[in-house]
């Protein structure tokens, strides 16, 4: 990978870092970096992704199926299509858990049709002389052979359609098939197409699971996910991936709660879930956002191995919503909690459990044979009170009496601290659970005042997992270059704290510019582009330059603290695998900051040989990426030869570099 934009030492010195020149007024800043004696190893997991259902992340986004309902399950059965001729609704259709179908008969005359069509996510959108798979499951009605006539439409201005691409189905047998076809398109429709199905034939055809994704996708996997969205994912080179949620797991009640056993399977057999996110904000309200689940949990453990992250899953602890649900039945009595943790048992037997296993078989059906090494799994999300703590004591029993191998993520609640906070982290240390999962989704100045959170943490206790985090900027909740750098200035602190801190995932992900509820998010998307924000470059960086050790610094002989009055600099510095040393600097200050680098403990005769930087800078602090405009923030990267033991550089105000040093 090398997809930093390059710039010749002194060539752009203002906009990014750039080797000293000695220019800069204010005094010099001296780190010393202890290389002989490197402290505590970086876990492969500290920095990874987390993946919830939120913003079209999943239906729309990341899965690449086109079609809107496409089983005829969405309570309003015909929601994201339109109807014309003579259709009904049919329920007694092939597919156990999806039994909802279409009939199509003809209306008895020619000039009049009967078909339906599908108004996609958004629009359904595609590219000049890209293919794309149709399919669907049909029948005929009658004991003739019956056919369909499919094609993408693109309505123009006066609401004519024009066919961009058609294809021809006959529908030969009474017994339910699965018909496929190619689609390529002869121009690129960008907003506002859609898949439109003529009954193109006397005879009637009853038609189930309507299907549309294009052929190129990640890793060229049939009906799989968005090639561009998942490369950029696995881009950032994750070392742990939690999922499926967030508040998507725990459902506003005990019955919409995500339950990963509807998640594996045949797709056209896993029956829909509503998403809790399509009525959460009454002014962001979509009432067509449900779970299809063909993202479920077979391919989400296939993607973390091809990304090489760790999976997390996340289960349900038996407590729907807190926040919204607060009536007795949205809890699962604590002596009914058994079918919860069968299916905790029951995931960790999907995932590595033997080909002989009820599990592990189906794994092997849809494709992996081999386990897939799960070592982690969350309980609960953010859940809080005694209510938690006495249902996640059972499910720790049985974890660990099952399988001692598995480390146990527990919630401290939904706050970064306050009583609930306070009253968890000792119960998850009295639990003895492995990692504790903390969220914080706060502004500039509480990311700045928490450079050194970790550092007087209990080194004893359960590690930490900060499971969701996000910079939300006060009165200006966007992905500003800000957000992003006070993101940057506070991961140092998770770095120099990477004995306690193992883990660390920004949220959310994804959003669909037309379909989202929360923000900031990570990636935002449209049906046919995608841009990564300043914050996914944060986390990109942080990624890729992990670093396996922590190596010991001090800023002006005092160790850092990263607290805002140490000139506004935070820092953290670690050592690599091929022995390179790896500086990371946040400049929060409207200040340049000339800064000498100083490695303690080198051989007399060893010498530094060159640096290489990478920074982000933007001209203004709330510049931002758009679909439109990606490039507003992104990371530059410089190069220099250096000698002896130190090198000074300049830290451009406002800015966040990252130097590797040979
Ligand atoms: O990331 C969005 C939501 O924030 C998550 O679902 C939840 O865990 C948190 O409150």
């Amino acid at each position: 990978m090398n997809q930093f934009v390059k710039i010749a030492v002194g060539f752009l010195p203002m906009l990014g870092a750039a080797l000293s020149t000695g220019a800069v007024e204010n005094d010099m800043v001296q780190f010393d970096i202890r290389v002989n004696k490197p402290g505590a190893d970086i876990a492969p997991t500290m920095y990874g992704l987390f993946f919830e259902d939120i913003n079209y992340a999943a239906d729309g986004g990341l899965y690449a199926e086109m079609i809107k309902n496409r089983s005829f399950e969405f309570p309003d059965r015909l929601m994201g299509w339109r109807s014309f001729g003579k259709v009904s609704v049919m329920d007694d259709g092939p597919f156990e858990r999806n039994p909802h179908y279409v009939r199509l008969i003809s209306p008895g005359h020619s000039d009049k049709r009967t078909g339906l069509d599908n108004e996609g996510f958004f629009g359904i959108a595609f590219m000049q002389d890209s293919t794309y798979r149709f399919s669907i499951w049909a029948r005929q009605v009658s004991d003739k052979p019956s056919r369909l006539l499919v094609e993408l439409i693109e309505p123009d201005a006066d609401g004519e359609s024009q066919v961009c691409g058609s294809v021809k189905i006959k529908v030969s047998s009474k017994e339910w098939k699965k018909y496929t076809a190619i689609l390529k398109p002869d121009r690129t429709v960008a907003k506002g197409g859609r898949l439109r199905i003529f009954l193109d034939s006397p005879e009637g055809v009853d038609v189930e699971h309507v299907s549309l994704f294009p052929t190129n996708t990640w890793r060229g996997h049939e009906n799989g996910l968005r090639a561009d969205l998942a490369t950029l994912l696995a881009e950032t080179k994750p070392g742990v991936f939690r999922f499926p949620g967030g508040c998507i797991v725990e459902g506003t009640d005990l019955a919409t709660r995500y339950q990963w056993k509807n998640t594996v399977g045949p797709v056209e057999n896993r029956p829909l879930n509503e998403n809790r996110w399509h009525y959460t904000f009454p002014r962001r309200f979509y009432p067509d956002y449900y779970q299809s689940n063909g993202l479920g949990f077979y391919e989400y453990f296939l993607l973390s191995e091809e990304m090489g992250a760790a999976p997390l899953p996340v289960i349900s602890v038996g407590l729907a919503c807190q926040y919204q649900n607060r009536n007795p039945e949205a809890h699962v009595p604590v002596d009914s909690l058994q079918p919860y943790i069968q299916d905790a048992l029951d995931l960790i037997e999907f995932a590595n459990g033997d080909t002989t296993t009820v599990w592990g078989a189906l794994r092997a059906e849809m494709g992996h044979p081999a386990p897939f090494g799960l070592k982690y799994l969350a309980v609960g999300n953010e859940q809080w009170g005694p209510e938690y703590v006495e249902r996640l004591t059972k499910f720790v029993d049985a974890l660990r009496s099952a399988h001692p191998e598995i480390e146990i993520v527990g919630s401290s609640g939904p706050q970064s601290e306050g009583e609930q906070f306070d009253y968890l982290w000792p119960e998850m240390k009295r639990l003895k659970v492995d990692l504790v999962d903390e969220h914080f989704y706060r502004p500039e100045d509480w990311f700045l005042s928490q450079g050194a959170r970790y550092d007087s943490y209990d080194r004893k206790g359960p590690k930490v997992f900060a499971g969701e985090y996000a910079c939300h900027g006060k009165g200006y909740k966007r992905n500003h270059f800000n957000a992003a750098l006070c993101e940057a200035a506070f991961m140092t602190g998770l770095e120099r704290n990477a004995d306690i801190v193992r883990m660390a995932t920004y949220a959310p992900l994804f959003a669909h510019v037309e379909g989202w509820q929360w923000r900031p998010d990570m990636i935002w998307f449209d049906n046919l582009r995608s841009v990564p924000t300043a914050s996914y470059y944060v986390q990109q960086l942080y990624g890729t330059y992990k670093g396996a050790r922590v190596l010991p610094l001090s800023m002006d002989g005092k160790p850092v603290a990263g607290a805002a009055d140490q000139h506004g600099l935070f820092a953290s510095a670690a050592l690599d695998e091929s022995g390179h040393y790896i500086i990371k600097v946040a400049n929060t200050s409207s200040e340049p900051r000339e800064v000498k680098f100083n490695f303690v403990g080198m051989k007399k005769k060893a010498s530094l040989s060159d640096v290489r930087i990478i920074y982000l800078r933007a001209a203004d602090k709330r510049a931002e990426n758009t679909l439109d405009h990606p490039d507003a923030v992104k990371p530059y990267e410089t190069s220099a030869k250096i000698s002896g033991h130190d090198f000074s550089a300049v830290v451009q105000p406002e800015s966040f570099a990252v130097y590797i040093v040979r």
